[in-house]
C-alpha cells in the first residue's frame, strides 16, 4: 500500500561476492525484483538493490551489494565490506574453478569484513544438472569445515533463492 509509509526496524547490509559470471547479479535480481535476465552484462564497480522483508515481526530492509567478480572492475575492497552483516559467496556448480576460488573469497572476507559477519556459500545454476562439476556433498563438507551456511540455488528458476536470503537474514537478526 503506497499510502502507508514503511516503518523499517533494521537495515542489514549484505555483500555478494564470487568469480565473474557465477550469477551474482541474477541471484540479487531474483530476490529483489523476481526478475532474471539472460543477457546480463558484467557488473562494473558496485551496485545495490534492496528488498524489505518481515522476520520475527520486524521489518528488515536488506540492502544487498553486488560487485564485479572481475578484478579490473572491482571497487575499493574495504569500503565494499564496511558495515556488512552478511555475505553470500557464490560459485557456479558447472565450473569447478569457481568453487576452487571460494577459499580466496573467504580469505578476503576474513581480512576486510567484521569478524561476526554471517556467511553463506551458494552453489548457483542448479538448473544445469547435466553440466554439474561440483558435487553437493563436497560443497556441504567444505561449508561445514569453514563454518558457513550452504545452499544450492538457481537464479533462472528461482529455486532456493528466497530461502537462502531469508536464512542469511535470520541469522543476522
Ligand atoms: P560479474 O558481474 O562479471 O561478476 O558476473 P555475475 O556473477 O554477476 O554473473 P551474472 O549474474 O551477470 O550472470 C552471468 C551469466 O550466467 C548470465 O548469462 C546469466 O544469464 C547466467 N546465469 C545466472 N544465473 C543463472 C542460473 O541460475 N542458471 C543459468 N542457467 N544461468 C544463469
Amino acid at each position: 500500500n503506497v499510502n502507508v509509509p514503511e516503518r523499517i526496524d533494521y537495515v542489514f547490509k549484505v555483500v555478494v561476492i564470487g568469480d565473474s559470471a557465477v550469477g551474482k547479479t541474477q541471484i540479487l535480481s531474483r530476490f529483489a525484483k523476481n526478475e532474471f535476465c539472460f543477457d546480463s552484462k558484467s557488473t562494473i564497480g558496485v551496485e545495490f538493490q534492496t528488498r524489505t522483508v518481515t522476520i520475527g515481526g520486524k521489518l528488515i530492509k536488506a540492502q544487498i551489494w553486488d560487485t564485479a567478480g572481475q578484478e579490473r572492475y572491482r571497487a575499493v575492497t574495504s569500503a565494499y565490506y564496511r558495515g556488512a552483516l552478511g555475505a553470500m559467496v557464490v560459485y557456479d556448480i558447472t565450473k569447478r574453478q569457481t568453487f576452487d576460488h571460494v577459499a580466496r573469497w573467504i580469505e578476503e572476507l576474513r581480512a576486510h569484513a567484521d569478524t561476526s559477519i554471517v556467511i553463506m556459500l551458494i552453489g548457483n545454476k542448479g538448473d544445469l544438472v547435466e553440466k554439474r562439476a561440483v558435487r553437493t556433498e563436497y560443497a556441504v563438507e567444505f561449508a561445514e569445515e569453514q563454518g558457513l551456511f550452504f545452499s544450492e540455488t538457481s537464479a533462472l528458476s528461482g529455486e532456493n533463492v528466497e530461502s537462502a536470503f531469508f536464512k542469511l537474514l535470520q541469522h543476522i537478526h
